[in-house]
């Protein structure tokens, strides 16, 4: 078996972060997105993986390399043009060949991992195997209409939904794709969406085998749901101090990596703090992940993400919810006249008091 990444596209609703990061290396519990996929698919036992990637190849290549360190084989497949999941599958026809394979979206994250769905795959044999599972806005997602256990239609966003039944970004498939994924035409919105070439599948009499998975799944295409992936990864960890804390409480789940020193700080996990960070006078409270280099000094933060290099400084109103990109400054000023003062870039949400 092999497996598919697919590690392209704009990410137009991670913006501004992801103008200048892709939005699969966006970090999770301070570990990229990415790299949780490429990790189920080693623990799975599939070691030759093909990634998809776009415009953002080079950061990827950067981050990724050949996959030794993952234990993975990882060949670049480009992918011209954002046209669709199923055009991804389509490039990759070479890389593939006659193997079953796995496609696994690079920005999901699933709780299980993908083994057991491998190992059903390989049980009861169908043509293609897909995943669901239940959400609360079936118009983000490709829904599947079941009628007695057995996928009748998938339909991708719909406007009115028949059910509320998602595909997870996990699909199994034998080559029997490729015949369906050629001949589809683009969608509305202009790409070659999978979710039509399955039902293609499902029309040419070829069996599509439905499974909803139970442990929690995130597409973490957005800034409340990479929040949320966030919480759910956090809520895993477990003490593991190697910075240097003074005169500091730590509660519960806390990570702190080498490198970095707490002051006077009260830390309520679960929180995750990587390395080299100076972290003074301050609360960081559960659900946060700090990433390497940030500086927080006099300020509340809990349910966040921080990326590199940033720094917090003298806020008097506790930060919540947010995502901060790398390099950022948000300080407290004395200077007059009293106001706020910004330098945002394009796409950026600011919420005041
Ligand atoms: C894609 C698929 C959709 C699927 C979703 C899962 O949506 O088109 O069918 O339900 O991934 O994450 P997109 O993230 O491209 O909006």
């Amino acid at each position: 078996m092999r497996g598919l990444i697919l590690s392209g596209g704009a990410g137009t609703r991670l913006r501004p972060i992801t103008h200048t990061s892709a939005k699969q290396l966006v970090p999770v519990a301070n570990k990229p997105v990415l790299f949780y996929g490429l990790e189920a698919m080693r623990e799975a036992g599939i070691t030759e993986v093909g990634l998809v990637v776009g415009d953002t190849r080079p950061e990827i290549e950067a981050a990724v390399g050949d996959g030794s360190r993952f234990g993975l084989q990882v060949t670049y497949i480009p992918q011209s043009a954002p046209l669709g999941l199923a055009h991804a599958v389509l490039i990759a026809e070479e890389f593939l060949g006659d193997s079953p394979f796995v496609m696994y979206l690079g920005d999901n994250l699933l709780k299980e991992g993908i083994t057991p769905f491998v190992r059903r795959f390989a049980e009861s044999a169908p043509d293609a195997l897909i995943l669901l599972q239940k959400v609360a806005d079936p118009r983000e997602y490709g829904i599947a209409e079941l009628a007695d256990g057995a996928v009748k239609r998938l339909v991708e966003k719909p406007a009115k939904p028949k059910s509320d039944l998602a595909l997870v970004g996990v699909y199994l498939f034998t080559p029997a794709v490729f015949a369906s994924v050629k001949a589809i035409k683009p969608s509305a919105r202009g790409e070659l969406e999978i979710t039509d070439a399955i039902q293609h599948m499902i029309e040419r009499g070829l069996r599509v085998e439905p499974h909803i998975v139970t442990g929690w799944w995130k597409d973490t295409g957005k800034l409340e749901d990479m929040l949320e992936a966030n919480r759910l990864i956090l809520g895993t960890i477990e003490r593991d101090v190697r910075g240097d804390v003074v005169d500091s409480v730590l509660e519960g789940a806390v990570m702190v990596a080498a490198g970095s020193r707490l002051e006077r700080c009260t830390v309520r996990g679960p929180v995750i703090i990587g390395a080299d960070c100076t972290i003074t006078d301050s609360f960081i409270g559960p659900y946060t992940a700090i990433s390497d280099g940030v500086v927080v000094e006099h300020a509340e933060i809990e349910n966040s993400i921080i990326l590199d290099e940033s720094r917090i400084s003298h806020l008097n109103v506790r930060m919540a919810d947010s995502l901060i990109g790398k390099h950022c400054v948000i300080a407290r000023s004395d200077s007059r006249p009293v106001a706020y003062r910004f330098m945002v870039g394009d796409s950026s949400q600011i919420g005041v008091l």
